[in-house]
């Protein structure tokens, strides 16, 4: 992988990760718990591409690719587990979401036809390289517009 764009997607994999240690001690509300546990998951899973695209752990395309399916299955979920308007003093769910359910909708629905492409064509560290830049900026455009 090109230096620029190895760097570019181990930006986006930190900028999506964001605020993850927020501990999700004090959360309430179950179906917020819920959500918040299947955005974490989807996290882990960038994780394990990220620490292979960076180096930090040797590149093992199957791995990756069961990470990059893990992402899939998660997003798949998100419309379901977001749908219904919950609250929570922890959240970082902007009410956007409920304003704009089917945009929401059609990002998660994004995120998922991507990582789903990636766990059936990945092959090499350039496609992870390539593959995890397009999720990253996928984890991003919902984000920037509809989480705290
Ligand atoms: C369709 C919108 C959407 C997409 C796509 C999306 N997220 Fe999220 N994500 C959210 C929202 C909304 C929250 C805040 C949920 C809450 O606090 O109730 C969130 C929260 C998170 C959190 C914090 C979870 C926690 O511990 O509370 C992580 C980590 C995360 N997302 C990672 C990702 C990654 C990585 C991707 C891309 C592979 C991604 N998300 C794609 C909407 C999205």
């Amino acid at each position: 992988m090109q230096k620029a764009k190895k760097r570019i997607a181990v930006f986006l994999v930190a900028a999506c990760l964001g605020t993850v240690a927020l501990a999700h001690g004090g959360v309430k509300n179950a179906a917020v718990m819920a959500r918040m546990e299947a955005m974490k998951s989807i996290g882990d899973a960038m994780k394990v591409m990220g620490s292979m695209a960076k180096g930090k752990t040797e590149f093992d395309a199957a791995t990756a690719r069961a990470a990059a399916a893990d992402v899939a299955r998660f997003a798949a979920q998100t419309s379901a587990l977001f749908k219904a308007p919950e609250d929570d003093p922890k959240t970082e769910a902007l009410p956007a979401i409920w304003e704009r359910f089917e945009d929401f909708t059609t990002k998660a629905q994004e995120t998922e036809a991507l990582a789903r492409r990636l766990a059936l064509s990945l092959a090499t560290k350039a496609d992870l390289g390539t593959g995890l830049t397009q999720l990253g900026a996928s984890c991003k455009a919902c984000h920037k517009e509809y989480r705290k």
